[in-house]
């Protein structure tokens, strides 16, 4: 099956994620995570040819919704990192992006994919377990919290087809 570059689907357009949005990635990373990306790594990884990176557009395509980014090597990929503006949260912005972006990755030949996620996030867990990932390890105090908290980060997996 030949799987396409972009979609639109409910006024949103999916596509394959372009450098010049590295500076509304690293915003949108920042409202996320502990540890946010700078706009040059977030840039790097994205130009990188091992990584597949994806976009949520507004239909217009002129404002960035969510982004995800995996790291390929063949037959695996991990997943980096996804986040959605928390203004567009729980809209489905994370479903449409997952469905693309775990399309793009089955087309590169991947067949498993894994990811790390702390074992609190409900969204990110109900999505993820949504396409088939499921727990195949567990890292107690892996991650550091903001209110100085150590959080376990769950190791999920997922055949990809
Ligand atoms: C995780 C994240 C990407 C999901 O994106 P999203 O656009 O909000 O997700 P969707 O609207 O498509 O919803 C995905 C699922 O999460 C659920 N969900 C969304 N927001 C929720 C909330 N605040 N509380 C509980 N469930 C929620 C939805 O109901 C949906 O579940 P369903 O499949 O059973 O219907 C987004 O919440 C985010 O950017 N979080 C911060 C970054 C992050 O934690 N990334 C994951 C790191 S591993």
């Amino acid at each position: 099956m030949r799987w396409p570059t972009f979609w639109r689907r409910s006024g949103r357009t999916m596509r394959r994620l372009d450098p010049a949005w590295a500076s509304a990635c690293a915003a949108i990373h920042k409202t996320a995570f502990a540890r946010p990306w700078g706009v040059n790594e977030v840039e790097q990884l994205i130009s990188q040819r091992e990584c597949i990176s994806d976009a949520a557009l507004t239909g217009s395509g002129k404002a960035l919704l969510g982004f995800v980014i995996s790291r390929l090597a063949a037959p695996e990929a991990e997943i980096l990192t996804i986040a959605v503006d928390p203004a567009h949260r729980g809209k489905g912005v994370g479903h449409d992006l997952l469905n693309h972006h775990m399309s793009r990755i089955a087309a590169a030949g991947i067949k498993e994919m894994f990811l790390e996620v702390d074992e609190g996030n409900g969204p990110a867990l109900k999505l993820y377990r949504a396409y088939g990932f499921q727990e195949v390890g567990r890292r107690p105090g892996y991650y550091s919290k903001a209110d100085g908290t150590r959080a376990t980060a769950l190791i999920l997996r997922a055949d990809v087809s």
